[in-house]
């Protein structure tokens, strides 16, 4: 059992839909829109990167703009894995070590090196995002408190109606079955405190709203 790390800083537990966004990415946003059109991307990237700015609030320690861009361009990869092959190998049988995961995240990396350079970021950071893309979703460790910022944004948009909405019918369980899934596994999944409180609040306004106990 992993230790989650713990932070002295506020934790903003509110809905996530309360969150103001900042615009200083907006040009990034703005590179990346037919990447957004795969696999719920345009809904999943925005809530995460809101959750990623309440995390990097929470652990102040961390480089901020590296786990901001590093959530936003995490998944766009999935925009040259084949659409048909996501559904039938991304979350099916073997899901998490599906030759799909490994081309989502390899692609994403081609991305970042495409994207980055022409809005002014360096080598260096680019080097940084990229080595948070690789592995994202197909490495077993975390290697850096950027890294561990990302995985826990990465898992926290899931616990949204939104989340739960679209993931559910990824994964072809109703959504009262989903939401034992998050408690029972991605919960335990999370690196860091602040993302723990996040994920309980959420959950249980979300079970509230969906009627889960009723509905299951
Ligand atoms: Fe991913
Ligand atoms: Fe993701």
């Amino acid at each position: 059992m992993t230790m989650t790390l713990q932070t002295i800083h506020p934790v903003d537990t509110t809905p996530i839909v309360a969150s103001s966004g900042s615009e200083d990415l907006d040009p990034l946003w703005r590179a990346i829109v037919d990447e957004s059109r795969a696999r719920g991307n345009d809904i999943h990237l925005p809530i995460s990167f809101a959750y990623a700015e309440r995390l990097c609030d929470a652990y102040p320690d961390a480089d901020a703009l590296v786990v901001r861009v590093a959530i936003l361009l995490h998944d766009t990869g999935w925009a040259r894995v084949d659409e048909s092959r996501i559904i039938s190998e991304g979350f099916a049988g073997d899901w998490r070590t599906a030759d799909v995961r490994f081309e989502h995240e390899r692609h994403g990396c081609d991305i970042a090196r495409e994207v980055l350079p022409p809005l002014g970021f360096d080598a260096e950071f680019v080097g940084r995002v990229t080595a948070i893309i690789d592995g994202h979703d197909t490495r077993p460790q975390s290697h850096s408190i950027e890294d561990s910022l990302v995985r826990d944004a990465d898992r926290l948009w899931r616990f949204t109606p939104a989340g739960i909405a679209l993931a559910s019918g990824w994964f072809r369980l109703t959504p009262a079955e989903y939401v034992r899934r998050l408690r029972a596994e991605i919960v335990p999944e999370l690196l860091t405190q602040a993302a723990v409180e996040m994920a309980e609040a959420e959950l249980s306004r979300s079970e509230a709203l969906l009627k889960t106990e009723q509905l299951s």
